[in-house]
Protein backbone atom coordinates (compact mmCIF):
# COMPACT_ATOMS: atom_id res chain seq x y z
CA UNK A 1 0.00 0.00 0.00
CA UNK A 2 1.61 3.64 -0.55
CA UNK A 3 0.40 6.47 1.32
CA UNK A 4 -1.60 9.85 -1.15
CA UNK A 5 -0.97 12.71 0.65
CA UNK A 6 -3.47 15.46 -0.98
CA UNK A 7 -1.69 18.62 -1.26
CA UNK A 8 -4.40 20.88 0.14
CA UNK A 9 -3.45 19.01 3.56
CA UNK A 10 -0.05 19.21 3.37
CA UNK A 11 0.17 22.88 2.74
CA UNK A 12 -0.81 25.88 5.98
CA UNK A 13 -3.32 27.23 3.43
CA UNK A 14 -4.34 30.40 4.98
CA UNK A 15 -2.87 29.80 8.72
CA UNK A 16 -0.21 30.51 10.23
CA UNK A 17 1.12 27.37 11.65
CA UNK A 18 0.36 23.89 11.45
CA UNK A 19 -0.64 23.64 14.16
CA UNK A 20 -3.66 26.12 14.43
CA UNK A 21 -4.56 24.38 10.51
CA UNK A 22 -4.70 20.83 12.67
CA UNK A 23 -6.31 21.28 15.91
CA UNK A 24 -9.07 23.10 13.41
CA UNK A 25 -9.25 20.42 11.20
CA UNK A 26 -10.48 17.99 14.38
CA UNK A 27 -13.72 17.97 13.24
CA UNK A 28 -12.86 16.95 9.98
CA UNK A 29 -10.59 14.12 11.02
CA UNK A 30 -13.13 12.84 13.55
CA UNK A 31 -15.63 12.16 11.00
CA UNK A 32 -13.09 10.28 9.24
CA UNK A 33 -11.93 8.02 12.34
CA UNK A 34 -15.19 7.03 12.94
CA UNK A 35 -16.93 6.58 9.53
CA UNK A 36 -18.62 3.34 8.86
CA UNK A 37 -17.15 2.02 12.05
CA UNK A 38 -20.21 2.75 14.52
CA UNK A 39 -24.43 2.64 14.37
CA UNK A 40 -26.03 4.04 17.03
CA UNK A 41 -29.39 2.72 16.16
CA UNK A 42 -28.22 -1.20 16.22
CA UNK A 43 -25.62 -0.28 19.35
CA UNK A 44 -22.70 -1.38 16.85
CA UNK A 45 -18.65 -0.88 16.73
CA UNK A 46 -16.84 -2.51 13.34
CA UNK A 47 -13.50 -2.21 12.58
CA UNK A 48 -13.13 -4.09 9.81
CA UNK A 49 -9.23 -5.16 11.22
CA UNK A 50 -10.77 -7.42 13.87
CA UNK A 51 -11.53 -10.51 12.47
CA UNK A 52 -13.89 -13.32 14.29
CA UNK A 53 -11.70 -15.24 16.09
CA UNK A 54 -8.59 -12.82 16.29
CA UNK A 55 -8.53 -12.29 20.02
CA UNK A 56 -9.59 -15.79 21.26
CA UNK A 57 -7.36 -16.52 24.62
CA UNK A 58 -6.55 -12.68 25.35
CA UNK A 59 -6.84 -12.27 29.08
CA UNK A 60 -4.70 -8.86 29.81
CA UNK A 61 -4.21 -6.04 27.32
CA UNK A 62 -1.43 -3.93 27.41
CA UNK A 63 -1.14 -0.62 25.75
CA UNK A 64 2.58 0.99 25.00
CA UNK A 65 3.47 4.01 23.48
CA UNK A 66 5.70 7.25 23.78
CA UNK A 67 4.80 10.96 24.49
CA UNK A 68 1.18 12.50 23.57
CA UNK A 69 0.86 8.73 22.38
CA UNK A 70 0.95 7.31 25.82
CA UNK A 71 -1.46 9.84 27.23
CA UNK A 72 -3.98 8.83 24.64
CA UNK A 73 -3.04 5.22 25.52
CA UNK A 74 -3.77 5.96 29.56
CA UNK A 75 -7.27 7.27 28.36
CA UNK A 76 -7.54 3.95 26.06
CA UNK A 77 -6.60 1.94 29.25
CA UNK A 78 -9.31 3.55 31.89
CA UNK A 79 -11.83 3.33 29.30
CA UNK A 80 -11.61 -0.50 29.11
CA UNK A 81 -10.96 -1.38 32.92
CA UNK A 82 -14.32 0.37 32.84
CA UNK A 83 -15.86 -2.25 30.69
CA UNK A 84 -14.15 -5.03 32.66
CA UNK A 85 -10.90 -5.28 30.58
CA UNK A 86 -7.62 -5.54 32.53
CA UNK A 87 -5.96 -3.12 30.70
CA UNK A 88 -2.66 -1.33 31.85
CA UNK A 89 -0.91 1.57 29.52
CA UNK A 90 2.88 1.50 29.89
CA UNK A 91 5.41 4.26 28.93
CA UNK A 92 7.07 2.35 26.05
CA UNK A 93 11.02 2.57 27.39
CA UNK A 94 9.76 0.89 30.77
CA UNK A 95 7.65 -2.25 28.70
CA UNK A 96 10.57 -4.17 29.91
CA UNK A 97 11.58 -7.44 31.00
CA UNK A 98 10.57 -7.04 34.48
CA UNK A 99 6.15 -7.19 32.94
CA UNK A 100 4.98 -10.29 32.98
CA UNK A 101 3.51 -11.19 28.92
CA UNK A 102 3.08 -14.54 27.58
CA UNK A 103 0.12 -15.75 25.07
CA UNK A 104 -2.61 -14.82 27.21
CA UNK A 105 -1.62 -10.95 26.48
CA UNK A 106 -2.72 -8.41 24.02
CA UNK A 107 -0.23 -5.90 23.19
CA UNK A 108 -1.09 -2.73 21.94
CA UNK A 109 1.33 -0.50 20.43
CA UNK A 110 -0.08 3.30 19.90
CA UNK A 111 2.18 5.44 18.08
CA UNK A 112 1.03 8.17 15.29
CA UNK A 113 4.05 7.77 12.97
CA UNK A 114 4.38 3.88 13.29
CA UNK A 115 8.32 4.52 13.31
CA UNK A 116 9.07 5.68 17.10
CA UNK A 117 11.96 3.37 18.22
CA UNK A 118 11.02 2.79 21.79
CA UNK A 119 7.73 1.85 20.46
CA UNK A 120 8.94 -0.89 18.52
CA UNK A 121 11.43 -2.23 20.76
CA UNK A 122 8.54 -2.56 23.05
CA UNK A 123 6.11 -4.51 20.49
CA UNK A 124 8.89 -6.54 19.55
CA UNK A 125 9.36 -7.68 23.17
CA UNK A 126 6.14 -8.86 23.55
CA UNK A 127 5.82 -10.25 20.56
CA UNK A 128 8.77 -12.30 21.01
CA UNK A 129 6.82 -13.25 24.53
CA UNK A 130 3.99 -14.79 22.78
CA UNK A 131 1.90 -11.85 23.15
CA UNK A 132 -0.84 -10.65 20.19
CA UNK A 133 -0.18 -7.72 18.81
CA UNK A 134 -2.00 -4.73 17.28
CA UNK A 135 -1.12 -1.10 16.72
CA UNK A 136 -3.44 1.83 16.62
CA UNK A 137 -1.46 4.18 14.07
CA UNK A 138 -1.87 6.77 11.56
CA UNK A 139 0.44 5.55 9.10
CA UNK A 140 -0.32 3.26 6.23
CA UNK A 141 2.69 0.74 5.54
CA UNK A 142 4.57 1.97 8.83
CA UNK A 143 7.27 -0.41 10.11
CA UNK A 144 4.58 -0.86 12.60
CA UNK A 145 1.50 -1.57 10.86
CA UNK A 146 4.07 -4.04 9.03
CA UNK A 147 4.66 -5.95 11.89
CA UNK A 148 2.00 -6.22 14.07
CA UNK A 149 -0.88 -8.88 13.37
CA UNK A 150 -3.70 -6.34 13.12
CA UNK A 151 -3.19 -2.66 12.25
CA UNK A 152 -6.11 -0.43 13.12
CA UNK A 153 -5.55 2.64 11.52
CA UNK A 154 -7.06 6.33 13.17
CA UNK A 155 -7.52 7.55 9.45
CA UNK A 156 -6.65 11.17 10.82
CA UNK A 157 -4.16 12.40 7.56
CA UNK A 158 -0.81 13.67 7.92
CA UNK A 159 0.44 16.15 10.68
CA UNK A 160 3.10 18.57 10.04
CA UNK A 161 2.98 20.38 13.38
CA UNK A 162 5.50 18.12 15.92
CA UNK A 163 2.90 19.16 18.74
CA UNK A 164 0.51 16.32 18.02
CA UNK A 165 -3.02 17.41 18.56
CA UNK A 166 -5.82 16.34 15.82
CA UNK A 167 -4.25 12.80 15.84
CA UNK A 168 -4.31 12.32 19.44
CA UNK A 169 -7.95 12.82 19.53
CA UNK A 170 -8.17 10.37 16.68
CA UNK A 171 -6.05 8.08 18.96
CA UNK A 172 -8.18 8.15 21.57
CA UNK A 173 -11.70 7.57 19.36
CA UNK A 174 -10.33 4.48 17.90
CA UNK A 175 -9.30 3.17 21.30
CA UNK A 176 -12.45 3.92 22.37
CA UNK A 177 -13.76 2.06 20.03
CA UNK A 178 -12.02 -0.96 20.59
CA UNK A 179 -13.21 -1.31 24.10
CA UNK A 180 -16.52 -1.22 22.87
CA UNK A 181 -15.43 -3.88 20.51
CA UNK A 182 -13.27 -5.94 23.77
CA UNK A 183 -16.18 -5.25 25.93
CA UNK A 184 -18.37 -7.56 23.55
CA UNK A 185 -15.94 -10.31 22.55
CA UNK A 186 -13.27 -10.57 25.54
CA UNK A 187 -14.36 -13.26 28.21
CA UNK A 188 -14.42 -10.46 30.93
CA UNK A 189 -15.92 -8.36 28.74
CA UNK A 190 -19.45 -5.76 30.25
CA UNK A 191 -20.70 -3.97 27.43
CA UNK A 192 -22.04 -0.61 28.64
CA UNK A 193 -25.83 -0.44 29.34
CA UNK A 194 -25.84 3.30 27.23
CA UNK A 195 -24.28 2.09 24.20
CA UNK A 196 -26.54 3.85 21.59
CA UNK A 197 -26.06 7.04 23.83
CA UNK A 198 -22.28 6.79 23.92
CA UNK A 199 -21.85 5.65 19.89
CA UNK A 200 -24.46 9.04 19.26
CA UNK A 201 -22.36 11.51 21.58
CA UNK A 202 -19.50 10.16 19.37
CA UNK A 203 -21.25 10.94 16.31
CA UNK A 204 -22.06 14.62 17.42
CA UNK A 205 -18.13 14.93 18.63
CA UNK A 206 -17.53 16.52 15.25
CA UNK A 207 -20.19 19.30 15.66
CA UNK A 208 -19.44 19.83 19.60
CA UNK A 209 -15.88 20.17 18.21
CA UNK A 210 -16.75 22.61 16.04
CA UNK A 211 -19.38 24.93 18.11
CA UNK A 212 -15.95 25.10 20.67
CA UNK A 213 -13.55 25.97 18.14
CA UNK A 214 -16.14 28.81 17.30
CA UNK A 215 -15.31 30.17 20.45
CA UNK A 216 -12.37 32.37 21.72
CA UNK A 217 -12.30 31.86 25.24
CA UNK A 218 -8.97 30.07 25.12
CA UNK A 219 -7.74 32.92 22.77
CA UNK A 220 -8.55 35.68 25.56
CA UNK A 221 -7.41 33.80 28.29
CA UNK A 222 -4.23 33.36 26.80
CA UNK A 223 -3.54 37.06 26.69
CA UNK A 224 -3.38 37.63 30.13
CA UNK A 225 -2.06 34.45 32.34
CA UNK A 226 1.75 34.95 30.94
CA UNK A 227 2.85 36.46 34.22
CA UNK A 228 2.73 33.25 35.96
CA UNK A 229 6.02 31.50 37.08
CA UNK A 230 4.43 27.94 36.78
CA UNK A 231 1.51 26.62 34.95
CA UNK A 232 -0.32 23.12 36.31
CA UNK A 233 -2.88 20.84 34.80
CA UNK A 234 -4.84 18.60 37.47
CA UNK A 235 -7.69 16.17 36.37
CA UNK A 236 -8.85 12.42 37.89
CA UNK A 237 -9.22 9.62 35.42
CA UNK A 238 -10.13 10.37 32.11
CA UNK A 239 -9.17 13.87 32.84
CA UNK A 240 -5.74 12.89 34.03
CA UNK A 241 -4.57 11.56 31.29
CA UNK A 242 -5.84 14.79 29.59
CA UNK A 243 -4.10 16.82 32.34
CA UNK A 244 -0.74 15.14 31.55
CA UNK A 245 -1.02 15.58 27.35
CA UNK A 246 -2.11 19.53 28.12
CA UNK A 247 1.11 20.02 30.23
CA UNK A 248 3.42 18.02 27.44
CA UNK A 249 1.54 20.66 24.85
CA UNK A 250 2.03 23.68 26.97
CA UNK A 251 6.31 23.00 28.16
CA UNK A 252 6.58 21.79 24.35
CA UNK A 253 5.50 24.91 22.64
CA UNK A 254 5.77 28.19 25.24
CA UNK A 255 8.95 26.43 27.24
CA UNK A 256 7.38 27.71 30.24
CA UNK A 257 7.14 25.43 33.08
CA UNK A 258 4.35 23.76 32.79
CA UNK A 259 3.53 19.82 35.22
CA UNK A 260 0.33 17.33 35.06
CA UNK A 261 -0.49 15.96 38.37
CA UNK A 262 -4.00 13.46 39.13
CA UNK A 263 -5.53 15.89 40.99
CA UNK A 264 -5.33 13.62 44.34
CA UNK A 265 -1.74 13.77 44.31
CA UNK A 266 -1.37 17.63 44.84
CA UNK A 267 -1.66 17.25 48.18
CA UNK A 268 1.32 14.55 48.28
CA UNK A 269 4.10 17.11 47.35
CA UNK A 270 3.50 19.47 44.25
CA UNK A 271 1.25 21.84 46.59
CA UNK A 272 4.87 22.99 47.94
CA UNK A 273 5.22 24.61 44.80
CA UNK A 274 2.00 26.54 44.61
CA UNK A 275 2.20 30.18 45.26
CA UNK A 276 -0.21 33.41 43.88
CA UNK A 277 2.65 32.66 40.84
CA UNK A 278 0.46 29.89 39.91
CA UNK A 279 -1.91 28.85 37.31
CA UNK A 280 -3.76 25.64 37.53
CA UNK A 281 -6.17 24.43 34.99
CA UNK A 282 -8.68 22.15 37.09
CA UNK A 283 -10.49 19.62 34.74
CA UNK A 284 -13.64 19.01 35.53
CA UNK A 285 -16.46 16.50 34.43
CA UNK A 286 -19.82 16.35 34.51
CA UNK A 287 -20.80 14.53 37.31
CA UNK A 288 -19.46 15.69 40.95
CA UNK A 289 -15.80 15.70 40.38
CA UNK A 290 -15.40 15.90 44.37
CA UNK A 291 -11.58 15.11 44.47
CA UNK A 292 -10.44 17.62 41.82
CA UNK A 293 -12.56 20.40 43.34
CA UNK A 294 -11.64 19.92 46.83
CA UNK A 295 -7.72 19.72 45.84
CA UNK A 296 -7.96 22.99 43.94
CA UNK A 297 -9.86 24.78 46.30
CA UNK A 298 -6.83 23.76 48.46
CA UNK A 299 -4.70 25.53 45.89
CA UNK A 300 -6.60 28.23 45.36
CA UNK A 301 -6.38 29.14 49.28
CA UNK A 302 -2.60 29.27 48.57
CA UNK A 303 -3.19 31.44 46.32
CA UNK A 304 -3.05 29.97 43.12
CA UNK A 305 -5.46 31.04 39.86
CA UNK A 306 -7.84 28.23 39.03
CA UNK A 307 -8.66 28.17 35.58
CA UNK A 308 -11.43 25.48 35.37
CA UNK A 309 -12.35 23.53 32.01
CA UNK A 310 -15.16 22.24 32.30
CA UNK A 311 -18.81 21.58 30.38
CA UNK A 312 -20.99 24.56 30.03
CA UNK A 313 -23.66 23.14 32.55
CA UNK A 314 -21.50 22.62 35.71
CA UNK A 315 -21.38 25.47 37.86
CA UNK A 316 -17.55 26.50 39.26
CA UNK A 317 -18.56 29.66 40.72
CA UNK A 318 -16.90 28.50 44.12
CA UNK A 319 -13.58 27.21 42.79
CA UNK A 320 -13.10 29.21 39.60
CA UNK A 321 -10.91 32.47 39.19
CA UNK A 322 -11.24 32.13 35.35
CA UNK A 323 -13.41 29.75 33.38
CA UNK A 324 -12.91 28.03 29.90
CA UNK A 325 -16.25 26.24 28.48
CA UNK A 326 -16.67 23.20 26.29
CA UNK A 327 -19.86 21.61 25.27
CA UNK A 328 -22.42 19.27 27.19
CA UNK A 329 -21.73 15.60 25.93
CA UNK A 330 -21.17 12.01 27.56
CA UNK A 331 -19.52 11.54 30.31
CA UNK A 332 -16.58 9.53 28.62
CA UNK A 333 -15.79 12.52 25.82
CA UNK A 334 -15.70 15.17 27.66
CA UNK A 335 -11.90 15.10 28.47
CA UNK A 336 -11.78 14.92 24.51
CA UNK A 337 -13.33 18.64 24.68
CA UNK A 338 -11.09 19.71 27.42
CA UNK A 339 -8.35 18.64 26.03
CA UNK A 340 -9.01 21.01 22.62
CA UNK A 341 -9.51 23.54 24.48
CA UNK A 342 -5.93 23.34 25.83
CA UNK A 343 -4.20 22.91 22.67
CA UNK A 344 -5.66 26.15 21.91
CA UNK A 345 -4.63 28.16 25.26
CA UNK A 346 -1.02 26.28 24.31
CA UNK A 347 -1.15 27.34 20.89
CA UNK A 348 -2.38 30.99 21.53
CA UNK A 349 0.29 31.28 24.71
CA UNK A 350 2.88 30.18 22.08
CA UNK A 351 2.22 32.67 19.97
CA UNK A 352 1.79 35.03 22.36
CA UNK A 353 5.68 34.66 23.67
CA UNK A 354 6.46 34.27 19.37
CA UNK A 355 7.82 30.34 20.04
CA UNK A 356 8.07 28.67 16.80
CA UNK A 357 5.25 26.78 17.39
CA UNK A 358 5.42 24.02 14.57
CA UNK A 359 9.15 22.94 15.25
CA UNK A 360 9.88 23.98 19.23
CA UNK A 361 13.56 23.54 19.75
CA UNK A 362 15.47 20.50 20.60
CA UNK A 363 12.08 18.16 19.85
CA UNK A 364 11.34 15.83 16.80
CA UNK A 365 7.98 14.70 15.11
CA UNK A 366 9.14 10.83 15.27
CA UNK A 367 12.14 9.79 17.02
CA UNK A 368 13.49 6.86 15.84
CA UNK A 369 16.69 6.69 18.39
CA UNK A 370 16.64 4.78 21.48
C1 LIG B 1 8.01 12.25 19.94
C2 LIG B 1 7.21 13.43 19.43
C3 LIG B 1 5.84 13.46 20.13
C4 LIG B 1 5.13 12.13 19.95
C5 LIG B 1 6.01 10.96 20.41
C6 LIG B 1 5.41 9.63 20.00
O1 LIG B 1 8.34 12.44 21.28
O2 LIG B 1 7.90 14.65 19.66
O3 LIG B 1 5.04 14.49 19.59
O4 LIG B 1 3.94 12.13 20.69
O5 LIG B 1 7.29 11.03 19.79
O6 LIG B 1 5.32 9.56 18.59
P1 LIG B 1 4.47 8.50 17.84
O7 LIG B 1 4.72 8.73 16.39
O8 LIG B 1 4.96 7.16 18.30
O9 LIG B 1 3.05 8.71 18.23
Amino acid sequence: ETVEWDPEETGKGAYDHFMLKEIDSQPESLRKTIQGRVDPEAGEVTLDALEEGDLEGVEQVHLVACGTSYHAAMFGSNLMNRRGIPATAHRANEYTDTIPVDGDTLTIAVTQSGETADTLTAIRRAEKKGAQTLAVTNVIGSTVAREVETPVYIRAGPEIGVAATKTFSSQAVTLSLLAEHFADDLPQGTPREDREEFLAALERLPEDIQRLLDTTEAERLSRHHLDKEAFFFIGHELNYSVALEGALKFKEITYEHAEGFPSGGLKHGPLALVTPETTIFTLLGSGPSTQTRSNAEEARARGANIVTVAPESVNVDDVADERLTIPDTHPDLTSLLANIQLQLVSYYTARQLERPIDKPRNLAKSVTVR
